[in-house]
């Protein structure tokens, strides 16, 4: 048997069918993700029933592949971890059943996973990050500060009222007539801005929560696309709703390291790609003297390999699943 503990992490909780297989909580020896963005791009958005037909059709194929990749058999496999909270009801089972077939057969134990652990966790595969750090987690379908402890310990302090980040930037993207995700083109096209941005109100600016918002800048782009003569100048509007959005998150996070003496940060989601976020995330950094994080792009979007790898710290408190395991669509980050 192997010295190292091998882990086997499945994530279906959205649009990707993911498996990886992970050494030790770190070493990632495959992370093997299939996208279905070409299903959803025509529909301008997620639709939930196609993404559980699709992970049902490939969700063999891709764990066969991490487990070819990694080099590893099904024998080798100490456990299967599988994301079973919160995301897509019909496309986490998915992930679900596929994790107890394999319990079943291997007679394995099943770590289950909160989907935000994953994410918060994958800073820490690609760095080294001190405890305790702030993360802000910013993706298509969750907007989260998160106050972490030595331990793998969390402490929800804001989350989205309305539309997580990611949405309001695809939402946008659709007023304008951009394509699916509309995340990088309106990141794009607000870089390459040269005029006045619009003047967009930073959302929750005036409130002492930590708590985002983001559908009522959505709202305000759709009234001044409305109010346009004549065709709406998509690179201004871009820049202004990009500044408004990114100035929330990067305030927010900023007060919260002051007020609880925060030393380290990292950003994680699929909106961690964005060239502002960074940028302002960073620069935040150098002038409050705070470390700053962001994983390579791969681990910041979903996967496996995050999955699997905090499974190795889950497995350590003691928590495991049986085949009565179940999903579960919304769930809190406890
Ligand atoms: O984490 P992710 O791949 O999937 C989940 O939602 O869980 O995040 C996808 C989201 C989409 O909303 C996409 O538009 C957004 O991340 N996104 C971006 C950028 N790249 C991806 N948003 C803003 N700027 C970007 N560069
Ligand atoms: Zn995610």
């Amino acid at each position: 048997m192997s010295e190292r503990r091998l882990i086997l992490g499945i994530d279906t909780s959205c649009d990707e069918t993911s498996a990886a297989v992970v050494a030790d909580g770190r070493e990632i020896l495959s992370n093997v993700v299939s996208s279905q963005v070409d299903i959803h791009e025509r529909f301008g958005g997620i639709v939930p029933e196609l993404a559980s037909r699709k992970h049902t059709e490939v969700i063999t194929r891709i764990i066969d592949r991490s487990l070819a990749e990694a080099g590893v058999a099904l024998e080798d496999l100490d456990a299967v971890a599988v994301t079973n909270r919160p995301g897509l009801m019909g496309a986490l089972l998915v992930g679900v059943e596929a994790a107890k077939a394999l319990a079943f057969t291997q007679s394995i134990p099943i770590i289950p996973i909160h989907h935000i652990e994953g994410h918060i966790y994958a800073n820490s595969m690609a760095h080294d990050v001190p405890f305790p750090h702030l993360c802000l987690t910013v993706s298509g379908g969750h907007t989260l500060l998160v106050y972490v402890r030595e331990g793998w310990e969390y402490e929800l302090l804001g989350t989205t009222l309305d539309d997580a980040v990611g949405e309001a930037y695809d939402k946008v993207a659709k007023l304008l007539g951009l394509g699916f995700p509309g995340g990088p083109i309106v990141d794009r096209l607000a870089h390459e801005n040269t005029e006045e941005p619009v003047d967009f109100t930073v959302p929750m600016a005036r409130t002492d929560s930590y708590d985002f918002s983001f559908s009522g800048l959505k709202t305000a782009v759709r009234y001044y696309i409305q109010k346009c003569d004549g065709e709406p100048p998509v690179g201004r509007i871009a820049a202004g709703f990009q500044h408004a959005a990114v100035t929330s998150l990067v305030t927010k996070t900023a007060r919260a390291a002051k007020e609880r003496g925060i030393r380290a940060v990292t950003l994680t989601g699929g909106v961690a790609a964005n060239r502002r976020l960074r940028h302002d995330i960073e620069e935040m950094g150098a002038e409050l003297g705070i470390d700053t994080y962001c994983p390579p792009f791969d681990l910041c979007t979903d996967n496996g390999a995050m999955i699997a790898g905090v499974a190795h710290h889950v497995w350590d408190k003691g928590i495991e699943a049986d085949l009565s395991l179940s999903a579960h669509a919304s769930a809190p980050l406890t």
